[in-house]
């Protein structure tokens, strides 16, 4: 079997469009335009990377997006300062702050300050708490890509068994809980879990979300299910190159997988589209509109 690639930029470029159409309903009709504010704090090159991207892309589906840079060494009490501005104004209905925080910066602080309804990265407590119970949230985008994936992919998910391989807060918690919320079965494995091949053997879905290089073998993988790979890891391709792999071993599993996303170009650009999408439903929320239908 050779498995579909899951085109995930070109899915994220539909996703996108779409946005775009209702950034322009809610202008015309209720003169709302979403405006998204990014913190970045520091340098780091893969972040800017992202945040650069993030506000293209916010740009061109019309979003006002607006990007706050601090040095590398501020305080923490300069970035909760920076937070409770953007949560007052009521011009921003969206706020991320780039992860990672240097270190003389409390993550948890930082993003417990953010007002809930524009932690448009659904990491809040209130977020991950409400989504877990299965009540309205602002998901994270990068589980909400997946799933948009699998959905398109598979249908209906319920009854399908779904192994999680990485337990973070950002990727494997929330995934597991809205696959959950789509009645599958679902395992999380982590670096504890004995015999993992045998887990992933099992899987129907399968989730690469733990930060090791195409660590998820091709033989591992159950002939015919779906494999969604979130990593992104850098390695060396010799002759003084690098090149960027997921968790799964590509070439092995897309053998035997009924469909796979590929690295790049799989769930990364899905994030930043699932981003703007979550910044239309915020703004959509504060103002007490309905979210536009986009054809
Ligand atoms: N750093 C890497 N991915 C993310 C993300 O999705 N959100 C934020 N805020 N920081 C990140």
């Amino acid at each position: 079997m050779t498995a579909d690639i899951i085109d995930g930029k070109a899915f994220a470029a539909e996703v996108r469009r779409k946005v775009g159409i209702q950034v322009a309903a809610l202008k015309a009709a209720h003169g709302l335009t979403p405006g998204l504010s990014v913190v970045l704090v520091g340098e780091d090159p893969a972040s800017q990377v992202y945040v650069r991207n993030k506000g293209k892309a916010a740009d061109e589906a019309g979003i006002v997006s607006d990007e706050i840079r601090m040095d590398a060494g501020v305080g923490q009490d300069e970035v909760l300062a920076v937070v409770r501005r953007l949560n007052a104004d009521p011009a921003v209905h969206a706020i991320l702050v780039q992860l990672p925080l240097p270190d003389q910066v409390d993550e948890a602080a930082v993003i417990d300050a953010i007002d809930p309804a524009k932690d448009v990265d659904g990491f809040h407590v209130l977020n991950t708490g409400r989504l877990a119970v299965g009540l309205d949230a602002m998901v994270p985008c990068t589980p909400l890509g997946c799933l948009m994936m699998l959905e398109d992919r598979l249908g209906d998910l319920s009854g399908k068994r779904a192994l999680i391989v990485g337990r973070s807060n950002i990727v494997g918690k929330p995934m597991a809980s809205l696959l959950l919320s789509r009645h599958c079965t679902v395992t999380i494995a982590h670096s504890r879990t004995q015999d993992l091949p045998g887990e992933c053997r099992r899987a129907d879905i399968l989730i690469g979300a733990v930060g090791r290089a195409q660590m998820i073998k091709g033989d591992w993988v159950k002939p015919g299910a779906v494999v969604i790979d979130v990593g992104i890891n850098r390695i060396d391709a010799g002759e003084g190159k690098t090149r960027l792999v997921g968790d799964v071993d590509f070439e092995g599993a897309k053998d035997v997988a009924g469909a796979i996303t590929p690295v790049p170009g799989g769930v990364g650009p899905m994030t930043i589209a699932c981003l703007l999408a979550n910044t239309v439903t915020a703004a959509c929320r504060q103002a007490g509109v309905a979210v536009p239908d986009a054809a």
